[in-house]
Formats: C-alpha cells, sequence, structure tokens
C-alpha cells in the first residue's frame, strides 16, 4: 500500500500533523499501538472473562486461531473460562448414526441415544480444544504459552422436565456452579473448560445449552465480561446497521423485534440475563472474523457488539423545556472561549437536533448533531458538567451521536474544537482541513477562531 492509500485508508488529510505522518514508519505504528492498547491491558489485569464459543467455531476450523487470543489473554493475566457448545457436532453425531433429532418450542429433546451423541461430541471436541492450547512451536504466538485447560465436574444440572406434556428428557439446565473450585483453578493461571453438559446429585448426565452454561457461569462467579464468539458478528438495527454498543433497555426491546434471528435472540437473552444479574459487560463477535475477541476488547469501537446496564435513560432527544438547561450548562464554556456563543433562541430553533443527558431532573451534558449534504454530520456543542466530568458521560454522548448519524444514513462525522481535539482524536477522530468539510459548512467556518478540524469516518 502507498503512502497516499494508507493516508486515505486512516482518514488523514493533506494537513496531517507530523505526528500522523510518522505513524505510518512500522516502528512508530507498532510502539503508538502497543501504548494504545496498554490501557485495556492495565484494566483487564486480575479480571474474569467467561468465553462461549459457539460449536460451529471448531466445526468451521477456526479453533487454534481462538486458542491463540486465549492464551494471550491468559498472559495478560485475564482469568479465561471457556465454555463451549456443541450443536453441529450433537447434529453430526445423530447423522453419523440415522436418528432424527427431535425438537420442542425450541429445546431439543434428549433422549438416551442424543444423549450418548452429546457425550460423544463433548469428548471429541474437548480434547481438539486442550489440543489447541498445547500449540507451541517456536516462532508461533503460542511459543513458550504452557497453557493449563482444566475442566471437570464443574456444573451440577437438573432436569428441564416436561414442557406442554413432553418429557425434554435428558436435557437439563445449570443448577449449580462450583465456584469455589473454578476460583481456584484460576488462580493456579489455569483456563477452565466447560462443555455444555452437567451432572445430577444423582449420578445422571444432562444435555444443557451453552447459553445456560455460559450465562450462569458468568453470574456466580460475577465474572467482568462475557463474550460469545458466535455465527453472527453482533446485533443490528432494522436498517441492518451493526450497533457497536447497546443499553439494557434497549437490547430488551431489541428482544421484540422482527429481524434478528432466532439464534441471535437467543445470544442476545443470554447477554441480557448475565447483564441484569451483575456482569459488568457482554459481548457477542463473530467467530468467522480472525481476531475478533482481541479486536473486540483492545479497540475502541471494538467489530461486535457490547451491551451493559447503563441504562440510557438519562440520555434523551431534548424539548423545549430543556433550552434554559442547555444554555446554563454552555455558558460558562462560551464564556471561556470553549464554545462559540449560542443564543436562547437559537437553542430553541435548533433544539430538535440536541440530546441531553438527564439525571433527577438535571441536565448534566448535551450534544448536538447537525446534518449536511453529502453525508456529513457535525458534533456540536458536546458538553459535560465539570461536577460529573471523566466518568465516561462525554464517551456516551459522542458515541450516542455516532449512532444517531448512522441511523440517519451520514457516513462522516466532523466537530471543530479549539481545546478538545485530544479527546476526539483519542476516539478515532482525525485532524483534516477545512476543504474537507461540505460546502455549506465551509462558508461558515469562522477564520478568526481557527477552530481545530476532527472527522470520522462513521
Ligand atoms: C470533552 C468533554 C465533553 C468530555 O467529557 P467527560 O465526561 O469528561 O469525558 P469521558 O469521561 O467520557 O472521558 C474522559 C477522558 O477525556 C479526557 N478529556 C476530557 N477533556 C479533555 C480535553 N479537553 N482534551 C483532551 N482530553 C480530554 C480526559 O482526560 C479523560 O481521559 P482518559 O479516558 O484518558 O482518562 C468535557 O471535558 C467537556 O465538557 N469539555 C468542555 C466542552 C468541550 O470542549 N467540548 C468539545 C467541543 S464540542
Amino acid at each position: 500500500m502507498t503512502f497516499v492509500q494508507q493516508r486515505e485508508k486512516v482518514g488523514m488529510s493533506d494537513t496531517s500533523t507530523f505526528n500522523e505522518i510518522e505513524q505510518t514508519d512500522p516502528s512508530a505504528t507498532f510502539v503508538s499501538w502497543l501504548r494504545k492498547v496498554a490501557p485495556y491491558i492495565h484494566a483487564f489485569r486480575g479480571k474474569t472473562f467467561v468465553v462461549g464459543i459457539d460449536g460451529e467455531l471448531a466445526h468451521q476450523g477456526y479453533l487454534h486461531a481462538l486458542a491463540q487470543d486465549l492464551s494471550l489473554l491468559n498472559a495478560l493475566g485475564i482469568r479465561i473460562v471457556l465454555v463451549y457448545g456443541l450443536r453441529p457436532q450433537i447434529q453430526e453425531q445423530l447423522a453419523l448414526r440415522n436418528i432424527e433429532p427431535s425438537f420442542h418450542n425450541g429445546w431439543r429433546v434428549t433422549d438416551k441415544a442424543t444423549l450418548e451423541c452429546a457425550l460423544e461430541a463433548a469428548g471429541e471436541l474437548r480434547l481438539n480444544i486442550e489440543a489447541a492450547f498445547s500449540q507451541g512451536l517456536p516462532n508461533t504466538p503460542m511459543a513458550h504459552a504452557a497453557i493449563r485447560v482444566i475442566s471437570g465436574n464443574f456444573v451440577t444440572a437438573s432436569p428441564v422436565g416436561i414442557l406442554d406434556g413432553v418429557d425434554l428428557l435428558h436435557t437439563g439446565k445449570v443448577r449449580k456452579i462450583d465456584t469455589k473450585a473454578i476460583d481456584q483453578t484460576l488462580a493456579n493461571n489455569a483456563i477452565v473448560l466447560l462443555s455444555p453438559l452437567g451432572f445430577s446429585p444423582t449420578g445422571e448426565a444432562f444435555n444443557l445449552s451453552l447459553e445456560n452454561v455460559a450465562t450462569n457461569a458468568a453470574k456466580a462467579l460475577r465474572a467482568d465480561k462475557l463474550i460469545f464468539v458466535c455465527d453472527t458478528d453482533g446485533i443490528h438495527d432494522e436498517d441492518h446497521h451493526l450497533i457497536t454498543e447497546l443499553e439494557l433497555d434497549t437490547a430488551q426491546h431489541l428482544l421484540q423485534q422482527d429481524h434478528l434471528n432466532l439464534m441471535t435472540k437467543e445470544y442476545l437473552r443470554a447477554c441480557i440475563a448475565a447483564i441484569e444479574s451483575g456482569v459488568n459487560r457482554a459481548h457477542l463477535v463473530s467467530l468467522k472474523l480472525d481476531g475478533s475477541v482481541l479486536l473486540e476488547l483492545f479497540t475502541h469501537d471494538g467489530v461486535g457488539t457490547m451491551i451493559s446496564q447503563k441504562n440510557l435513560e438519562s440520555l434523551r432527544p431534548a424539548t423545549l423545556d430543556d433550552a434554559a438547561g442547555i444554555k446554563a450548562l454552555i455558558e460558562p464554556l462560551e464564556i471561556d472561549g470553549t464554545l462559540i456563543r449560542r443564543g436562547l433562541e437559537s437553542i430553541e430553533r435548533d433544539i430538535d437536533k440536541y440530546t441531553v443527558l438527564e439525571h433527577d431532573g438535571i441536565l448534566w451534558g448535551c450534544a448536538a448533531l447537525y446534518e449536511y449534504t453529502e453525508g456529513y454530520g457535525e458534533l456540536a456543542c458536546l458538553v459535560v458538567h465539570p461536577s460529573c466530568q471523566g466518568t465516561g458521560d462525554g464517551e456516551r454522548l459522542l458515541k450516542h451521536i455516532e449512532t444517531l448519524a448512522k441511523r440517519r444514513k451520514l457516513d462522516t462525522l466532523f466537530v471543530l474544537t479549539t481545546q478538545t481535539s485530544h479527546f476526539f482524536l483519542k476516539r478515532g477522530f482525525t485532524v483534516t482541513h477545512v476543504d474537507k468539510l461540505p460546502v455549506e459548512k465551509k462558508k461558515l467556518y469562522n477564520w478568526t477562531r481557527k477552530s481545530q478540524i476532527l472527522i470520522k469516518k462513521l
């Protein structure tokens, strides 16, 4: 790739700073990249992540790559519990024995023969996973890794029982997770491997779902993250745009929508259950994208969907009643020159462009989205009250505006700022020149103010 192509790819303009040009030097790029991921490394050390992998992952040959990525996380001090699914493997076993699969209301009916298939499939996949974690050839990502993968009877199960008169037989659900034993194993830096099989106190085996085991493990272990590596790249809105961040209530609302397929809904339901029971974050990433777990964890926007508890109810479109509150919020910044002056009338006139962050009836932040031609949108007036800055509200407002812009089919977002360029640079914007602005905005550019222009492809 030529330098010019490279610049276009990262959205750099003719006026790129020396710093940005320096970034195209491979060693500078490497150092800059490593520094960028350092905060995540610090933040994740000692945290527990439950990673649920769809049976399709092994079936489609992506197991070794995932093992390399999870081994790296393990080396970074992240405590990993790996749960694997078995749907295609069970199907395969059933087909080998000419057994017709039987389902009722989305549940598999696990008779004795089907249970045998599940046990066989689980044993084989467990060995394949152990083999994948045993890689260690010189000059490969797992050289010197020496990862230990421990599995055991960590999951107690009970039968689902009879639904609408249909006995699901050996289909079960999680009753208890042996957190003490798992914690001890994790404390020894091993990766804990859980199959979708559980055992009852009577010594019977039960066929469980990946989602049920992973969610219950995340809940019982008070995991920081539940990550599903699955056959979808995340949750999409009705226009098929990937939603990178989802608040709990929006996620619950999406479950009622028709555009998500059944399997995606199953994963979303599992994520919602985990978040509702106290897991900090749940993620859905694609099993087909090489490095998807790393990209989701170590890049700002991620590559899948992240679901979190934070109630976006407090983020809402502004109404005329908010105009005075917005004015009060931005006035001190107008006085010190951070923001251009806007009269109350202009805020009232443009009120439908504003989003406000409200808590207990008080406005703590705001941001506005102005639409231009050629797919451009301007983020303006992004403000968080000084008393609550630094807690992520600025970022949340920014992400919300990005989501709104995408929904309105805008593909480029820009912002003019005199004092906050680094906040935006850190969040995927690059410096550009006034020439790159849409025509109508170019005419309005205030040359005395000399604001920096930052731009981001959405
Ligand atoms: C910019 C602003 C909205 C950020 O809000 P916030 O709630 O503090 O942001 P978050 O909590 O999401 O993020 C905090 C991070 O932003 C950084 N940050 C905050 N203000 C910054 C600035 N002026 N320049 C560079 N970085 C800044 C913080 O250092 C912190 O960095 P960290 O993540 O490395 O710790 C807030 O500082 C503000 O209202 N500033 C005045 C108005 C303004 O300049 N608006 C932008 C032009 S439209």
